[in-house]
């Protein structure tokens, strides 16, 4: 887990506050317009039919809404939400007991589904495609493999890492959801409805600005403006007006594109010691001093996602953006 400003992935501070800035219903989820509209869809049917909703698989990247969007599921379906995880999962035992739990209709909510242990992955099957379990009972030459039913349920999963899932898990489900980056303008409303529930002002320009800053994702834009608020309440009269935001964001070192300290110095290696690239991600990591799997798996994103690093089959570049953006000739 990384401490900076900009990281994707969810902070202790983070956890606490989300759970109150959690949308509780489709219509205040903000953007995700395919997604939410054929849920809506979806929910309206198995509502209609009383059944249950059709199992969904959510996934994309961190900070985007998975978790809250299966809270939503559970809340349009009018029924509870079981929450668990992948790795919290150990054994078959395990699912089975959360199973047998479920009340009729629920939504079972699986967090990082990527990481269920195979043996507990091939019980779900059953689970999902018929609802029942066959669960093994003793060892050796007594044992005896019994059926027990199960209440039908939703299983909703989300993960980062799609690509993990296997396929006979992935085709289990009915629904399919990919959530996409953000763009300003959805970030922007997401930031004044946050202001709204923290009750504070906040001028239109300064939402914008946190927004651009904000790489797409609402976990980030709602950390940033936490910090501003704090600049606001502190340096000022709590009001976050353009100034302010501006004053805290350059003091808070995150820049224009929400590019931080760590963003500069991997890019500026690439360009100062690397004249641009190709510069292998091994050699990247040893000059800046960071292991290479956290360069690829939490640094480099959102650069390739802006244009800003490319790659090639002899190594990273640098792209003309990125000399422009440190206002730098771009060289030929
Ligand atoms: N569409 C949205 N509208 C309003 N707020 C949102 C939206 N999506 C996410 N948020 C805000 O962003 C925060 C993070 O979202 P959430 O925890 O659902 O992301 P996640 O995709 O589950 O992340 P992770 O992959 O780390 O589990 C939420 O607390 C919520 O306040
Ligand atoms: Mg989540």
């Amino acid at each position: 887990m990384d401490d900076r400003l900009v990281s994707f992935d969810s902070t202790l501070e983070d956890e606490a506050i989300e759970f109150s800035l959690r949308p509780q219903t489709l219509e205040q989820y903000i953007g995700q317009d395919k997604v939410k509209h054929n849920l809506k869809v979806f929910i309206e049917a198995a509502k209609l039919r009383n059944e249950t909703l059709d199992h969904c698989l959510l996934y994309g990247p961190p900070g985007l809404g998975k978790t809250t969007l299966a809270t939503i599921i559970a809340n349009e379906m009018e029924v509870q939400i079981r929450t668990t995880s992948g790795p919290a999962i150990e054994r078959p035992g395990d699912l089975a007991a959360v199973l047998t739990a479920l009340e009729p209709g629920d939504v079972l909510f699986i967090d990082e589904i990527h990481r269920l242990h195979r043996s507990v992955e091939e019980v779900l099957y059953s689970a999902m495609e018929d609802f029942c379990l066959d669960i093994v009972i003793g060892k050796g030459p007594s044992a005896r493999s019994v059926r027990v039913d199960l209440p039908p349920f939703t299983l909703v999963g989300a993960t980062t890492r799609v690509g993990m899932l296997s396929a006979p898990l992935r085709d289990r489900f009915g629904v399919l959801s990919r959530l996409e980056y953000y763009t300003t303008e959805q970030l922007a409303e997401i930031v004044e409805r946050t202001a709204d529930v923290f009750s504070i002002g906040i001028e239109r320009e300064a939402a914008g600005e946190v927004s651009r800053r904000a790489r797409g994702t609402p976990r980030v834009a709602n950390r940033l403006l936490r910090r501003v608020r704090d600049f606001a309440q502190v340096k000022g009269d709590g009001f976050i007006s353009y100034g302010i935001t501006e004053m805290a964001l350059e003091l808070l070192q995150v820049d224009r594109l929400g590019l931080d300290h760590i963003d500069h110095k991997l890019l500026m290696g690439i360009i100062e010691r690397f004249r641009g690239g190709p510069v292998g991600v091994e050699t990247i990591a040893a000059s800046i001093g960071e292991e290479s799997h956290t360069i690829e798996d939490v640094y480099e994103p959102y650069l390739l996602q802006i244009g800003f690093l490319q790659r090639t089959p002899r190594g990273r570049i640098v792209t003309p953006h990125t000399y422009e953006h440190f206002g730098m000739q771009v060289p030929e």
